[in-house]
């Protein structure tokens, strides 16, 4: 192996410009577009190989980590990192890249897409536009809420966080988070109030999650916290699916605990067109877009490929998630 370039698996075909960045420094074999799992092709292919370039939807294994000897650096095309082991990387010496950053305006950008679609129903009217159920202008029809002077809570104020809270400001929310450390800037620059959990959940008109996924946030809102929601309340999920629990978010869509839900992430992921979510009018729907421009993709995959490269040559990682690994 010494003699020849180290080889790199990379869990889904990339746009070549993007490969070409990685040509000449690894061998490089790519996996077909597979679901959730890294291809058997590329499971088999793990003995060998010094780097790894992952997106969000494939885990990295404890399993999968012992059979790389030769692995120097995991790196994700992403900047949440709950697909991956980071203990079971972090006790094998094994650097893990993220990409943060470069998709936080992005992402607060579909934030509030889907905050005010929900708010102003534009999914059910635009369908009813196109169905000709639009027969007048309506004094009643389509009725939606208002953002002006409306309260948003947030949960998790980083990055995102702070963007939404920035945009949410501009339209005259009133700003209020729960988030584990307070955050002066966003207190002083947008009168935003930390508050706690509870406090967020039954103050909020519209609740917007933007906490990563750990043990401590996976199933936060669940069945409990949705009956502590104001039922005129739109909660908006751009962060993971996996924070809120899918049954529970049906149940409270159904029995109107709240008035409607928009979600960027689901749990599972791709959710299944027969899941029931999707025969709600008040669930809009996103297939995990919060990232998905030309130049948030472009600077994610610049970031991955950087930090990959410096994994292979044995340096420090840009944007390194375990930075333990070179105590
Ligand atoms: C991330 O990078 O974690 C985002 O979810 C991608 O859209």
């Amino acid at each position: 192996m010494s003699n020849r370039l180290p080889l790199v698996l990379i869990s889904h075909a990339l746009p070549d410009d993007w490969i070409k960045k990685l040509e000449g420094c690894c061998q490089i074999a790519v996996g077909p577009p597979e679901a959730n799992r890294l291809s058997t092709g590329l499971m088999q292919r793990l003995p060998d190989a010094v780097g790894i370039l992952t997106l969000l939807t494939i885990p990295v294994t404890e399993e999968m980590l012992a059979k790389t000897p030769h692995l120097r650096v995991v790196s994700n095309m992403a900047v949440g990192y709950d697909n991956i082991d980071i203990p079971a990387c972090t006790r094998r010496g094994i650097p893990v890249g993220n990409t943060p950053g470069v998709l936080t305006e992005g992402t607060a950008d579909m934030t509030m897409a889907l905050l005010l679609a929900a708010a102003r129903k534009l999914p059910q009217a635009s369908q009813d536009a196109r169905a000709g159920r639009w027969t007048t202008w309506s004094p009643t029809g389509w009725l939606g809420a208002d953002l002006h002077g409306a309260t948003l809570g947030i949960i998790g104020m980083g990055k995102i966080g702070a963007a939404v809270a920035r945009r949410a400001a501009a339209f005259g929310m009133k700003i209020i988070y729960a988030s584990p450390s307070q955050k002066p800037e966003v207190e002083t620059d947008l009168l935003a109030m930390r508050k706690s959990f509870d406090e967020v959940l039954a103050e909020s008109d519209f609740l917007s999650l933007h906490c990563p996924l750990t043990e401590a946030t996976r199933s936060l809102i669940d069945a409990a916290t949705l009956r502590a929601m104001k039922p005129s309340a739109i909660l908006i999920n751009a962060a993971r699916g996996p924070v809120i629990v899918s049954a529970d978010l049906e149940h409270a869509l159904r029995e109107k605990w709240i008035a409607a839900a928009a979600l960027d992430v689901t749990d599972p992921e791709p959710l299944p067109p027969d899941h029931p979510l999707y025969q709600l009018p008040n669930c809009l729907i996103a297939p995990h877009i919060g990232s998905a421009t030309q130049y948030t993709r472009k600077r994610m995959a610049e970031l991955a490929c950087e930090n990959l490269l410096a994994g292979l040559r044995q340096e420090r990682l840009p944007h390194c998630i375990n930075p333990e690994v070179y105590q």
